[in-house]
């Protein structure tokens, strides 16, 4: 049996659906929305749907349930979990934790731009030249300085705002906080996000950009990169391999479907990136028709797509008002409930080792957050800083996590198969033979060759043209330091109170294998205990 708790216990969600939601609003985010349709368009359009439907079926739903066994089977947040698996894991952990605060800082950045450019749609605030107001009226880039401390309070107030917001969310605590700001939330993102479909494909050329979105490239198959780009947005969009879903995970009750919620999570996620490809294509096609180009004369990804390309769209269409607050609004409820989860893995990892309660928890690691954010990134080189940090956080931070995790749970400490019987023993949807392959097979090959592959040009061509200080320090220095500092925090010795040995399997009983979603006696569930 576990050992006996000690005062503190774990907070848990109410019920699995409160779970599904809050998991569906951690991989609904920014990447569904601003990333999916152009990685698609650019890979083989139509035919990028194979790769992509490969990909989630061979890395990320497996993955998606890697997660979920480690973070419910050893009940913790990512270091503690590893921690629970082997002793020399934990140190995965601390990076996933790293890995998660570097995406946050910036992450939150680019919500508060959406925040400020919804409100910026009522009077089309960027005139007619989107670009110009973006790069120079709003951020005030400094063209010729790598990094400056010169801020710009346009940006810094919405991005403290976001960061009240989401301490005040992660301060209530994991039901009443991020479970009833997802169950608010991701409801009306999708209303939000459906009108916005809705219209766009009633504009005219919604057809064309429709055509160009879907007509399949096959050739493109045969193309690796095409393959190495669906696996990458499958990992991100899902929000598998750093951490995020062991946390989650850790709070649901004893007796869960896990591979049941898993499906769920993983479908519903997919299907709202190909429905953001349809909103998206739906109004490029409009954008070139009235431009009188082809639709590849307009397209554009990331922050092109969404903060010059579409403000363009609202001034040359009818109603572009509504169509831009409905626009950024979506980007905004999208990208909150997605931080919410990335800095809940920090707080939750912050909890665990040292024992300190909630808010005073939030108050320290979600602060230095906060600070960190706004120190970096409402200033005059943001932007340039935002694009390197994002890229090495997520083709090198996520990627090596992910590979390195995967060597280590499946090859060194050959702990797959523990983890498929938990699984099994509380889901409905079992496993087997095809999760292990999966899993401890083809996914560490392609994780393996994607790093290895993005090691090799980082090094021979630098990042975008930017400044080599910049990529140095904020790029190969971060992500160094990242996981110099997870090793370090691994021999930091943890609160006394803490069962650094518990695992639920041994709670159990004998006789398990439930869809259901009731659990007995959920106040016991634990959090560690008295060892
Ligand atoms: N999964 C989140 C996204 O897609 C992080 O943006």
């Amino acid at each position: 049996m576990a050992q006996q708790e000690g005062a503190k216990k774990r907070e848990v969600w109410s019920g699995r659906s409160v779970f599904i939601m809050a998991a569906i609003g951690s991989a609904v985010g920014l990447g569904n929305i601003w990333r999916f349709p152009y990685i698609a368009y650019e890979n083989g359009g139509g035919a990028f749907l194979i790769p992509y439907l490969v990909a989630l079926l061979t890395a990320g739903l497996p993955l998606l349930f890697v997660d979920y066994a480690i973070g419910h089977k050893f009940r913790g947040s990512p270091p503690l979990a590893f921690r629970r698996l082997a002793r020399r894991a934990e140190f995965l952990g601390w990076w996933q934790v790293l890995v998660c605060f570097v995406i946050g800082v910036y992450y939150a950045v680019i919500i508060a731009w959406a925040a400020r450019y919804t409100f910026f749609s009522l009077s089309e605030a960027w005139g007619d030249d989107a670009e110009g107001f973006f790069l120079e009226s709003f951020l005030q880039v400094d063209g010729d300085s790598s990094f400056g401390m010169s801020f710009v309070p346009g940006v810094a107030w919405p991005l403290l705002a976001v960061w009240i917001l989401t301490l005040g969310v992660l301060a209530l605590g994991v039901q009443r906080g991020i479970g009833n700001a997802n169950r608010f939330f991701v409801p009306l993102l999708v209303i939000l996000f459906g009108a916005l479909v809705v219209r766009a494909l009633t504009l005219e050329g919604a057809t064309v950009g429709l055509d160009a979105f879907f007509t399949p490239n096959w050739s493109a198959l045969t193309d690796t990169s095409v393959w190495i780009a669906a696996y990458a947005q499958i990992f991100f969009s899902l929000s598998v391999a750093f951490g995020i879903m062991i946390t989650y995970s850790s709070y649901l009750k004893r007796k869960t479907n896990l591979t049941g919620s898993g499906l769920v999570v993983g479908f519903s996620n997919s299907s709202f990136e190909v429905l953001a490809g349809i909103g998206v294509f739906s109004a490029l096609g409009f954008m070139a028709q009235a431009q009188g180009v082809a639709v590849d004369e307009v397209v554009a990804g990331g922050i092109g797509l969404a903060f010059i390309a579409f403000p363009t769209i609202v001034s040359e269409m009818p109603g572009g008002p509504i169509f831009g607050v409905l626009f950024f609004g979506s980007l905004v409820f999208a990208g909150f409930t997605s931080l919410i989860s990335i800095i809940q893995v920090a707080v939750s990892a912050f909890e665990d080792k040292t024992g300190l309660g909630r808010v005073p928890a939030v108050l320290t690691i979600g602060g230095v957050s906060a600070i960190v954010s706004l120190l970096l990134f409402p200033t005059t080189t943001g932007l340039n800083t935002l694009d390197v940090v994002d890229r090495f956080a997520n083709q090198f931070g996520i990627v090596g996590v992910a590979f390195v995790a995967l060597i280590v749970v499946a090859w060194m400490l050959r702990r797959l198969p523990d983890l498929r019987d938990h699984l099994n023993s509380v889901s409905s949807f079992k496993v087997g033979k095809g999760w292990l392959l999966f899993t401890g097979g083809v996914t560490p090959i392609v994780l393996g060759y994607m790093l290895f592959s993005e090691i090799r040009d980082r090094l021979a061509e630098g990042y975008g043209g930017l400044p080599d200080d910049l990529v140095v320090v904020f790029g190969w220095g971060v992500q160094a330091a990242v996981i110099v500092a997870a090793v370090a925090l691994s021999f930091v010795p943890w609160r006394k109170s803490i069962d650094l040995s518990y695992d639920l399997s041994d709670d159990l009983p004998a006789t398990t294998g439930t869809s259901g979603t009731t659990d007995p006696d959920p106040v016991t569930v634990p959090s560690g205990g008295t060892k």
